[in-house]
């Protein structure tokens, strides 16, 4: 069994002798165009994944690639700038790194954001979603294979993946934020290509409210070892052919990064009222 406690042991034994003591309680993952919060962490110790044994190397453009560890709103933070997805070339099983590596630091909690695009019609770019919840309809688990007990169980719940606890505080901190708040469901596409105009149509009929290709690895991961998830997406564009524009990443990067600021407000916020 590979991908088990004694493997990511390795890695986080390595974290542990460049941290001299420092014990992280709360995980956050950047995405993309959203990494501003990083330079506000507190008496930062930055550890590049390349070289943590045991690890992924990130390949996504406006992902830099490292952990940064510190202080933000008073809370002991573990940050990922840079995080992996299926459409990079990893296997499902690999995408369990990121987290299980959280989990044995002693993160006890993880807030997860991404830029997505809208399925929900009445949602605009800039907006914010809560995620409710998630749709994956790709099959394969990060979780397949031998079940990694020393994490969790073979079968294990996801009901409540997305935090109720921590999905109120947000709705709190959304009512004092100058964005627009919804709380919805993300639809999880594999990607690299954006979908057709087909497939948001269909994952609309289907009940979701975003779309985009990240966070569903790390939120089950988390599921599985018993972390607690809030899941943020800043929309960043309408999902396809909602309106008569092609979509790049360039604009997708660009809307998130004019909105990172209030976003990172509003996450900074959350953090702190957590
Ligand atoms: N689709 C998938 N992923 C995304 C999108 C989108 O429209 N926007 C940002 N990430």
């Amino acid at each position: 069994m590979k991908y088990d406690k004694a493997y990511f042991q390795v890695s986080a034994d390595y974290i542990k002798s460049r941290l001299g003591g420092f014990e992280p309680e709360l995980g956050l993952i950047l995405g993309t165009g959203l990494g501003g919060l990083a330079a506000q962490i507190e008496d930062p110790v930055e550890i590049p994944y390349k070289d943590i044994p045991n690890f992924l190397v990130s390949t996504a453009p406006g992902h830099s690639g490292k952990f940064i560890f510190g202080t933000l709103m008073g809370k002991k933070m573990m940050c990922m700038s840079g995080r992996f997805h299926f459409y990079e070339g990893y296997e499902y099983q690999q995408l369990v790194a990121p987290v299980r590596v959280m989990k044995l630091m002693g993160v006890k909690r993880l807030i997860l954001t991404n830029a997505a695009g809208a399925v929900n019609e009445s949602y605009r770019p800039g907006d914010v979603m809560i995620i409710k919840d998630h749709i994956k309809m790709t099959g394969a688990s990060p979780m397949c294979g031998p079940n990694a007990d020393d994490f969790g169980p073979r079968f294990f719940d996801v009901s409540d993946m997305y935090s109720k606890d921590m999905r109120a505080v947000a709705r709190e901190c959304a009512a004092r934020s100058e964005l627009n708040v919804h709380e919805g469901v993300y639809f999880f596409f594999t990607g690299p290509q954006y979908e057709t105009p087909a497939e948001i149509r269909a994952a609309r009929i289907l009940g979701g409210d975003a779309v985009g290709m990240s966070t569903v690895t790390e939120a089950l991961t988390a599921a599985h070892c018993g972390i607690p998830v809030l899941g943020l997406s800043m929309i960043s564009n309408m999902a396809a052919g909602i309106w008569d524009v092609k979509l790049s990443e360039e604009d997708v990067i660009e809307i998130a990064q004019k909105s990172g600021p209030k976003f990172s407000l509003l996450v900074a916020d959350i953090i702190r009222s957590l």
